[in-house]
């Protein structure tokens, strides 16, 4: 979708938040008849991405509840999204990757079983994310292959060509610099390896379209708001969506980072993308 035709306003800013439970369903229901009512007014308008030190409060606020919300809202598609993920990856035995915006470590989890004799560093800027991962990541017992680095994705706290490969899902569309972010990652690879993002996107099928608009105004909104406690997370989140760049254009930023051979895969009919680059290997 054009951003253009994007017609309703979201907070430039986080709203107060508000992580009390205090008669969460009825804020959330009175939230879910106004994007209800917003829909029949026409389509949406998100002016711009919140400051990154919201996003960061954001995600810091949610990290408790972030697992059971995929696997509630998502009914486990993303789990196999992020399955089909790791498998793009072909890594091979001793490689090192990169998985930024890590969040819980989910993809950091399935690539370590994938691909046994890998070791991982994760990057993330939220504390409250971090530590679920580290919980995780103990409790699997792959603490000796995994280490988890508090950073920002424009500025990565790791040194020039440390990774063979690079991930990012689901954490692209929610930061306003993303050819810093790009650029970062072409830093950070070494020549030959390959970037992997992953975001939502909408399918082309008209009545497939509908429906996953309907998901993301009111079904993700409504009850994703009332799970984690907050009144904006997740309609924020859902907003991103409709604000992310078209396939072409995403692409083409890919490139401009100096990643070469791009490309993208559909999942599910286009509900997710995974978009594709790889880091020339003759490149000084
Ligand atoms: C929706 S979660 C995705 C987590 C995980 N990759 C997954 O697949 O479930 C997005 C993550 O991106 C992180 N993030 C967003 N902007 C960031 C930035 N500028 N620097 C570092 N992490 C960032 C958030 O803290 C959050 O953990």
């Amino acid at each position: 979708m054009d951003a253009a035709e994007i017609s309703r306003e979201a907070p430039q800013q986080a709203p107060g938040e508000n992580t009390e439970r205090v008669a969460p369903l009825v804020r959330t229901l009175s939230r879910g008849i106004y994007f209800w009512r917003d829909e029949a007014r026409g389509p949406r308008r998100l002016r711009g991405l919140m400051a990154h030190q919201h996003v960061q409060r954001m995600f810091d606020t949610i990290a408790g509840t972030y697992d059971l919300q995929n696997r509630f809202l998502a009914a486990r598609v993303d789990n196999h999204w992020r399955n089909m993920f790791v498998r793009y990856l072909r890594l091979n035995p001793g490689a090192v990757l990169g998985d930024l915006a890590v969040g819980t470590a989910e993809i950091t989890i399935k690539a370590c079983r994938r691909y046994p004799e890998i070791r991982v560093v994760g990057v993330d800027f939220s504390e409250g994310m971090l530590r679920m991962a580290r919980r995780k990541i103990r409790a699997r017992g792959l603490s000796p292959r995994v280490e988890l680095r508090t950073g920002d994705l424009r500025e990565l706290p790791i040194a020039d060509e440390s990774f063979d490969a690079v991930t990012i899902s689901f954490g692209i569309r929610n930061i306003k610099e993303r050819g810093k972010v790009l650029r970062e990652c072409f830093r950070v690879m070494k020549p030959g390896g390959r970037l992997q993002i992953m975001e939502p996107s909408f399918p082309n099928a008209p009545i497939l379209k509908g429906l996953y608009r309907y998901y993301f105004d009111h079904v993700m909104p409504l009850f994703g708001n009332w799970i984690s406690g907050t009144d904006y997370a997740y309609s924020y989140l859902a907003e991103t969506v409709y604000v992310f760049p078209s396939d072409e254009e995403f692409l083409r930023e890919i490139s401009a980072a100096g990643f070469a051979r791009t490309s993208l895969v559909a999942l599910t009919f286009g509900m997710a993308k995974i978009y594709r680059g790889w880091k020339p290997k003759g490149r000084p």
